[in-house]
């Protein structure tokens, strides 16, 4: 199949952390549609997977077709347990993320894009797409040449303005450096904190030609649309537009002229977003958010879309990262009534909406919150701020109250905040063992499960991604 001309009707969404694993987004590409890797935290990942013994192989087959491999061998030197490790020992972490990326890190998170798309992508010739949050800066420029130097389709990314990716992209293509402005929480005139990234000082010796794929932006209004258009720093080549009742983090509400009743919605008109508006910008736009049906589909490409996003219908199909266990207690739940979701504003330390479902022995109940003694040990979600000596220092709403206010933290933005890093690891698996304590699960949905009663009978509890696919196209 060309790949360069061609717009799938149905985009899986990327759903990270590891929910859209590349089993999932090969699945999907092999039935003709977009599967999409998420790219949040793929080095946490492939270190706890080469830990647990990479008992199939997978992850050494693909590593090994990486073109440095002295990169390899150092990472398989650190985490790679031949058998797995005991079940109570702990994982070892991963170096955090700074401004300045030590040679480890970098190498993860080259190695760990590339596999997960060199994966995604085998035995077969459909595109694939990986996954990014603006919210997360430190990782992204080497992340992105890992997923390109496995030949990456398409990158999305959501969860903020993404303005310099696409120029990124280019850049990257071409092996020139690049660099990212960080945003900071307490911006001052004197400080900006830029990162920079050549990848020529990574990745020496003869360069394989690099493609420059595709950019969408995952966007939930006309305005970020319009200003992606204008000032990003290379060609946009569509938008996913997303509305709030899509799974994962949403974008803040508008302020409304009507202030919500606690607990209410408080989405109103005003984010609603303007699809005449951005069907004139004259680029390919999918619609998300409850759109996991043939109706919506038909109705989608009724209005000028290229198709669909979605989500939570393929989160909870066989071939996604999320725990068989945990699948199972949802799609039950969903088959007795209608599962409890809620928009949480304060749980999330980028600050945005996240959408959680209430489940049992997971960070949606709040027993489990409150047993959980607050840790910091992976920081993905650390935001940035200048400290009282003008240097840069990271600081995150979930880690110990006490740390973060000793960081100049107000104690209110702590209130409710959880810790999603061990979280989203916990919900496909790869949860931090302490003691005996094993880290919760936190497991995000769209607030649509309509789908759940056309696929799933309550005997197996289970259907493939195939099974989706064709229940939308149907
Ligand atoms: C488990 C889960 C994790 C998600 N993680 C991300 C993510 O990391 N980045 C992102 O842009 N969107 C993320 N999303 C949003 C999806 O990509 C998609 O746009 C959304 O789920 C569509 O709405 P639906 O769930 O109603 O189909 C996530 C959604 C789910 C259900």
């Amino acid at each position: 199949m060309n790949t360069s001309d061609y717009f799938p009707e149905i985009i899986q969404g990327g759903m990270g952390a590891g929910v859209s694993n590349w089993k999932l987004a090969k699945s999907v590409a092999c039935h003709g549609q977009l599967g999409v890797v998420s790219g949040t935290a793929l080095d946490s990942i492939l270190a706890r997977r080469l830990q647990l013994g990479d008992l199939d192989g997978s992850m050494r087959r693909a590593m090994s077709q990486f073109p440095w491999q002295d990169i390899v061998q150092k990472i398989l030197d650190d985490y790679f347990i031949e058998g797995g490790k005991e079940p109570h020992m702990p994982f070892k972490n991963i170096p955090w993320h700074e401004l300045e990326l030590s040679a480890a890190n970098v190498g993860l998170l080259l190695v760990s894009n590339f596999v997960e798309i060199f994966l995604a992508k085998e035995g077969h010739d459909g595109p694939v797409g990986i996954n990014y949050l603006e919210k997360i800066q430190l990782p992204t420029l080497p992340s992105l040449l890992g997923a390109m130097l496995a030949g990456v389709t398409y990158v999305l990314m959501g969860g903020g303005i993404p303005l310099a990716i696409p120029g990124t992209l280019d850049s990257l293509a071409k092996w020139e450096p690049v660099q990212l402005s960080l945003h900071v929480d307490n911006p001052t005139d004197e400080s900006s904190y830029t990162m920079h990234f050549d990848p020529k000082q990574w990745c020496p010796g003869p360069l394989p030609e690099l493609t420059r794929p595709k950019f969408l932006a995952v966007i939930s209004s006309d305005i970020v649309a319009k200003t992606m258009v204008r000032k990003a720093s290379g060609y946009v080549d569509g938008f996913v537009v997303e509305d709030h009742t899509a799974g994962g983090h949403n974008a803040p509400p508008r302020r409304s002229d009507v202030q919500p009743a606690p607990g209410a919605c408080p989405y109103g008109a005003k984010d609603v977003p303007d699809i005449a508006k951005i069907k004139n910008l004259g680029r390919p736009f999918w619609l998300a958010g409850s759109c996991a049906s043939p109706e919506r589909l038909k109705d989608a490409l009724a209005q000028g879309a290229a198709g669909i996003q979605v989500g939570t219908i393929f989160a909870f199909c066989e071939e996604s990262g999320i725990t068989p266990e945990l699948k199972q207690q949802a799609l039950r739940k969903c088959l007795e009534g209608t599962p409890d979701v809620c928009t949480n504003m304060n749980a999330s330390p980028t600050g945005y909406p996240f959408k959680i479902l209430q489940l049992e022995g997971t960070l949606g109940d709040p027993a489990v919150v409150a047993a959980r003694k607050r840790v910091c040990d992976l920081g993905f979600l650390r935001q940035f701020y200048i400290t009282d000596e003008g240097k840069l220092g990271y600081r995150c709403t979930a880690e110990p109250e006490a740390l973060f206010v000793k960081k100049g933290g107000k104690i209110e933005k702590t209130e409710g905040a959880l810790c999603l890093c061990n979280g989203l690891l916990g919900t496909i698996g790869l949860g931090q063992t302490r003691k005996d304590y094993v880290e919760p699960a936190v497991v995000t949905t769209g607030e649509d499960f309509a789908f759940v009663e056309k696929l799933v009978k309550s005997d197996t509890l289970t259907y493939t991604a195939k099974d989706a696919i064709d229940y939308l196209k149907s």
